[in-house]
């Protein structure tokens, strides 16, 4: 038991999905992407990411939302650990290992809470020193949520997601989440918002001084009412179950319903932590939804320290 795996055996992160309160989507910009006004918090359903030294560049996936996600070069975990080896020219290569709880192609960011956890698990494996705002640049560059995963918390996105400010935000949010079947590809959620809307002039994207005012408060109800995503109906449009499920939710005493990023999982605020469990239970009952799920919010990721020897 002396060998040198177990003596430096690696680096495990937990990162939380994040749901955005608000998500107003302007007109398409001259690189296709589009400009973001979005409130995000990090809610309590994580994905573990482990790194371990290694001869050769691997990835193995593991958990109850395993399936589907690449153990390939287009795992976002992988290419976000090459992508700091290759901007630092610091480390060796990493066996990675994913623990994944986070629904995958769900509008919850698991892809980008799985780079973000290599990010700062490489980084402290291989002792870098970089900032915060180094690390930020760099998970910019390989997805738009990946910079407030890095944290996590209550934040305010801007730019196309990337460009995340904090905003003070009290209370805990009781959440259930609706999971759908089958995922929804966000290129296409984005394509068919623009198509929803043909020529109709859209403004300029701003968060609501509502939204704002209710989470400085702390107050559920407050925030319920102000919550609203624009990329919902064309949610909508490519999963028409969704409308359904939204419907259920609300009957069930929800305080807001609201698709979560691209969709297609359903996130419902509860007015606490008992009507959750009340609503999670009726939702499965109800069998509206593939799989439901409770969480609360905000989170923030989790402390980056020694993994056990596998
Ligand atoms: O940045 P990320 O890799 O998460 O984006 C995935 C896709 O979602 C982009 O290629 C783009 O089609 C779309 N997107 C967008 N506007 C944004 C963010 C994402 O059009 N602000």
């Amino acid at each position: 038991m002396t060998s040198a795996a177990h003596i430096h055996p690696g680096v495990c992160v937990k990162v939380p999905a994040k749901v955005n309160l608000e998500l107003r989507v302007g007109p398409p910009r001259a690189d296709g992407f589009h400009p973001l006004a979005t409130v995000y918090q990090g809610v309590s359903l994580y994905d573990t990411i482990e790194v371990f030294p290694a001869r050769e560049w691997s990835v193995e996936i593991a958990g109850r939302t395993a399936a589907g996600v690449p153990a390939d070069e287009n795992n976002l975990a992988l290419r976000a650990a090459q992508a700091l080896h290759d901007v630092t020219g610091a480390g060796r290569p990493v066996r990675i290992r994913l623990t994944k709880e986070i629904p995958v192609a769900g509008g919850m960011a698991g892809g980008s809470a799985d780079a973000a956890g290599a990010l700062l698990a490489c980084h402290r494996l291989w002792g870098l020193d970089m900032s915060a705002a180094e690390l930020a640049h760099l998970a910019a560059g390989l997805g738009s949520d990946i910079p407030f995963l890095l944290s996590g918390g209550t934040a305010i996105g801007s730019g196309r997601g990337e460009r995340i400010a904090p905003t003070s935000a009290r209370g805990i949010y009781h959440w259930v989440f609706a999971l759908s079947e089958t995922g929804l590809s966000t290129p296409a959620v984005y394509a068919e918002c623009d198509r929803l809307r043909g020529s109709t002039p859209v403004p300029a994207p701003e968060p609501s001084a509502d939204l704002l005012a209710a989470l400085s408060f702390g107050n559920a109800e407050a925030v319920a009412a102000a919550m609203g995503n624009d990329l919902q109906a064309a949610a909508i449009s490519l999963q028409p179950a969704l409308a359904e499920v939204l419907e259920a939710g609300m009957s069930f005493g929800a305080l807001a319903g609201i698709v979560s990023g691209s969709g297609p999982t359903v996130a419902f605020l509860a007015r606490d932590a008992e009507a959750a469990i009340d609503l999670a239970v009726s939702l499965t009952a109800s069998g509206s939804a593939a799989d439901v799920r409770k969480a609360s919010g905000p989170v923030t990721v989790g402390p980056v320290e020694l993994a056990a020897a596998r």
